[in-house]
């Protein structure tokens, strides 16, 4: 669309620039000009000057200077129609259209964004009625951790139970039924009976254009026998679900002037973006469809290399592997993606919940690169424990490459998933095992059972190889970096495994993400008398562990856990592991008995467990575990 100088003028002279910048920037009056903070440098003396006679902004901290449509392209990251858009809808200016045809749609469009808009007002009013469903809606809200801030940030909203509250209420204000209906907020149901509200007992999202226009809505149902959890408005002149993303304008506002550094984080649900954005991280969601070429496109325009960030659940890996498969073709130097996977089943809203804004910039920091991503996908797509399946898996791999238009890129990507191929299927190096001195228990430690070749167990449960593939997938760098290792002593000196059989049942390594290791440790312990480092790695190669086993290497060294080090005497490597590892142990069992034990909260018994909890935890996060254990036994 063009613009032509008379309407940009008219743009400029209807919108004072102190009131369009001092949405974003907070100003005070200076003589004739207004000052503030620079939104584009972090100062701390006001250097950013608006002057509304002249209709221009100066930046001293960064010599910029410009008027509000390229203040709104360089906060917003907006292109330049973008922003003027989006000045003209707030200058309340009906854009310029060519053909008659353009101007009846665009009036028309014009009409249902102010049925959209009412809707959204009386959907935020009716959170605030004295009614015990509106009640229900704001405990909801309360119990997830939203503030009254939030809620009016996030322009969130109740739609009662009554099948015709919202069109009574729209109908009584002017608004035809057949226009309500267009806009997707009536139901009608051909042969059917009146058009009815299409959102019902449920809390109301409203979703809005990159103008920040209100398009559609989703709803959550509030009632959890409810069949659909998410309800979204249908595709409307309005509402196109495969171009839009969930929380763009508030996304872009975020990313806004931070020019270097600030992620754009792609997540799951409304509740994510919500979560994400709350904790100052520019999110967005795609609605209830997989990522499109057009959203893929979108996001390209705003950042070069987005974050990608699923849920750990299986819906999650079905997301993220569609995604990549989506966006493949479409990589270039400078437009990429990284992958985030959140771990133990959790999503962004769980992660800021549980763990606090810290804790969740944190996880969305810990990324994977698309291309490893993309070969975990393939490796851990089946066993690799043939020829054949070896041959199938380098030409999967080829095809992927060639799938990428930029050639140059085709060959990079060929090149960089042939080396990761042959560093995962070449024969596993023999060095670093050379057979340890075998370790003598402290006092403490259990006696030391004899290990019954061929013992078989009836818990053992071969490790089904999805869990194992899921496990690959799952990991994300975030593992745990004692917990790894842990994991990491136990791959590199199998013997160790001698009397911890029931201790590594029953806590594992202290990272849910590595159970499926454990497991599979566990079964190998009791199919296999004594197996020695190579063996005990091919075996779990085979079983489809291999990404599992590269990621706690990676992990394991960010640990600092000294019997990793080569200078350490194996004795002494041995018990300090078994410290740790006992520790680690502790830990979990008093996790699960404070879990278990909330009725107890405030008793001596609780307090207790819980010193101990968090003296054991800070222990081993700190590094302080590893201190404690100097004197090296006998
Ligand atoms: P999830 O089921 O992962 O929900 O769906 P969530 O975001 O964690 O929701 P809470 O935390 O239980 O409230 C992720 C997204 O998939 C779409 C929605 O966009 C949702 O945010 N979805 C999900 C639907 O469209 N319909 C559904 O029934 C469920
Ligand atoms: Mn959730």
């Amino acid at each position: 669309m063009r613009f032509d100088d008379h309407f940009l003028e008219e743009l400029k002279t209807r919108l004072r620039p102190s009131e369009v910048i001092g949405k974003s920037v907070k100003l005070r009056k200076n003589g004739r000009e207004w000052v503030g903070l620079s939104p584009f440098s972090k100062e701390k003396t006001p250097s950013f000057y608006v002057n509304d006679e002249k209709r221009f902004f100066h930046d001293f901290s960064s010599g910029k200077h410009g008027d509000i449509i390229s203040f709104l392209q360089e906060t917003e990251r907006l292109s330049f129609n973008e922003a003027v858009e989006k000045l003209a809808a707030e200058a309340g200016m009906a854009l310029p259209v060519d053909t008659p045809q353009a101007k009846a749609a665009e009036m028309k469009r014009r009409g249902l964004t102010d049925w959209m808009d009412l809707a959204q007002k009386w959907f935020v009013s009716r959170l605030q009625d004295k009614t015990p469903a509106a009640q229900n809606a704001r405990d909801y809200l309360e119990r997830r951790g939203l503030s009254k801030e939030d809620i009016v940030t996030f322009g969130l909203g109740y739609a009662p139970r009554d099948r015709t509250a919202l069109k009574d209420a729209l109908v009584q204000r002017g608004a035809k039924v057949s226009e309500l209906v267009e806009c997707g907020l009536l139901i009608e149901i051909e042969g059917g009976s009146a058009p009815y509200d299409r959102f019902r007992d449920r809390l109301m999202f409203p979703i809005e254009d990159q103008r920040g226009i209100v398009v559609s809505f989703g709803g959550r149902a509030l009632n959890p026998d409810d069949k659909a959890k998410y309800l979204n408005g249908p595709e409307t002149t309005l509402f196109h679900k495969g171009q839009m993303l969930f929380g763009l304008p508030k996304a872009l506002k975020l990313l806004g002037a931070q020019e270097t550094h600030a992620e754009l984080v792609v997540v799951e649900g409304y509740m994510d973006v919500i979560a994400c954005q709350r904790a100052h991280v520019a999110a967005v969601a795609p609605l209830g469809t997989a990522l499109t070429e057009e959203q893929i496109e979108i996001l390209w325009r705003r950042h070069p290399e987005p974050t990608l960030c699923f849920d750990g659940d299986k819906a999650g890996q079905r997301a993220a592997s569609r995604a990549l498969d989506r966006a493949l073709p479409k990589l270039k130097p400078g437009r990429s993606f990284k992958v985030c996977l959140i771990t133990g089943g959790k999503d962004p809203d769980d992660v800021l919940r549980e763990k606090g804004a810290l804790a969740l910039r944190e996880a969305l920091k810990e990324t994977r690169p698309f291309v490893e991503v993309l070969f975990s996908r393939e490796a851990e797509a089946e066993p690799l424990d043939t020829p054949e399946r070896k041959a199938g898996f380098k030409k999967r791999l080829r095809a992927l490459a060639a799938q990428i238009e930029d050639k140059d890129l085709a060959e990079a990507y060929r090149q960089d998933l042939l080396e990761r191929y042959d560093a995962l299927v070449a024969p596993q190096r023999q060095a670093g095992f050379q057979g340890k001195a075998p370790f003598v228990p402290n006092q403490g430690a259990a006696p030391r059972k004899a290990w019954q070749p061929g013992q078989k167990r009836e818990i053992y449960i071969p490790p089904a190889m999805e869990e194992t593939r899921r496990a690959a997938v799952n990991l994300s760098s975030a593992l745990d970096p004692t917990a790894a290792s842990l994991a990491q002593g136990l791959v590199d000196n199998p013997d160790w495994m001698l009397d911890q059989v029931e201790g590594l049942e029953a806590y594992g390594f202290g990272d849910d993400a590595l159970a499926p290791l454990a497991k599979a440790l566990i079964a190998l312990s009791f199919q296999h008398e004594g197996l020695d480092r190579p063996a005990l790695s091919r075996h779990l190669q085979k079983q489809g562990l291999g990404a599992l086993l590269s990621e706690i290497q990676k992990a394991a060294l960010k640990s600092g856990a000294p019997f990793l080090s080569p200078d350490i005497s194996s004795a002494d490597a041995h018990a300090r592991w078994l410290q740790a590892f006992n520790a680690v142990s502790r830990l979990t069992a008093l996790d699960r008995a404070l879990n278990s034990a909330r009725e107890q909260v405030g008793t001596e018994f609780f307090s207790r467990l819980k010193l101990e909890r968090d003296a054991l935890r800070k222990s081993l996060r700190s590094g302080q575990i590893w201190q404690d254990g100097d004197e090296s036994p006998t």
